[in-house]
């Protein structure tokens, strides 16, 4: 057995011994849409500073816990706070949530963030479907590969998957909420970008970046999570406005879309629950 996988068993003897629930859908939350968790009809709560070898998040907005609980009739855990590249955590830690979410037997992860709009169509306060990524940080597959969770090479053409995009876009439909759909950018961060750095991305084209869920993602699909994600255009990114960027700021656009984005999530999750 690998040493990553060991030291992902431990953490999940840890959680088998605290909780006793099996979500079918993984939720991610990020920058400021963490209070979603406190909305749903809770079961349980794991704070991952109870979990033996979890890496903890040090960032402001995050809390750092894992709820078990439904939305609607969907059993559902949700991280409240994930654990960034930036913080100087390895990319093995970065996702050792995902992954342990995926051994608590979930089999689909609604990854959130908040994010820069780089496209010039975007406003703060947009919601943007992400189609595909761009990962600018390194692969957090680099290293042994765990074979208990995956193949050495797997593909990444359907990273946001196809059926599960389709069932956020109907629920936005649905629901009369506009929905941007777009490529999403992963940069290291934790500075915001320069405006050339905004430059060159929207080049590469990117539509929308941020510090997180490339990685997730990559590491999602390696061990056969489907996949889906939102970001929540919190600010335009650098250089589009003169206006110098703030954590506080992409704090409070997110806090201020959080209504519209608990009624997308909720009913995105419902939807997507029909199809696994
Ligand atoms: N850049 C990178 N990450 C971000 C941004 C941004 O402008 N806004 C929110 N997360």
């Amino acid at each position: 057995m690998s040493k990553k996988y060991e030291r992902l068993e431990k953490c999940f003897e840890c959680f088998k011994q605290k909780i006793s629930f099996t979500p079918d859908i993984a939720l991610v939350l990020g920058s400021g849409l963490g209070d979603y968790a406190d909305t749903i009809k809770q079961e349980a709560v794991l704070d991952y500073k109870d979990i033996v070898g979890f890496p903890i998040s040090t960032v402001s907005g995050h809390k750092g816990r894992f709820v078990f609980g439904y939305i609607g009739d969907v059993k559902v855990v949700v991280m409240q706070g994930r654990v960034h590249y930036y913080e100087g955590y390895p990319m093995d830690d970065v996702v050792l949530p995902i992954r342990l979410m995926k051994l608590m037997g979930a089999k689909v992860l609604f990854l959130t963030n908040a994010a820069g709009g780089v496209n010039f169509d975007y406003k703060a306060g947009d919601f943007m479907l992400i189609s595909d990524q761009i990962c600018m940080v390194p692969s957090p597959l680099i290293g042994e590969n765990i074979d208990e969770l995956g193949v050495r090479f797997p593909d990444m053409s359907n990273i946001y998957d196809r059926d599960l995009r389709s069932a956020v876009r109907k629920t936005a439909e649905k629901l009369s909420i506009p929905l941007q759909e777009g490529v999403y950018i992963q940069l290291t961060g934790p500075n915001y970008e320069s405006p050339a750095e905004i430059r060159m991305v929207r080049t590469l084209g990117a539509d929308a970046v941020g510090m997180s869920t490339a990685c997730e993602a990559i590491a999602a699909n390696h061990c056969g999570l489907k996949t889906v994600g939102i970001s929540c255009i919190s600010n335009l990114a650098c250089g589009i406005t003169d206006k110098p960027l703030t954590h506080e700021e992409v704090k409070e656009t997110a806090d201020k879309a959080a209504p519209l984005f608990r009624q997308l999530v909720t009913e995105s999750v419902i939807e997507i629950a029909k199809l696994i």
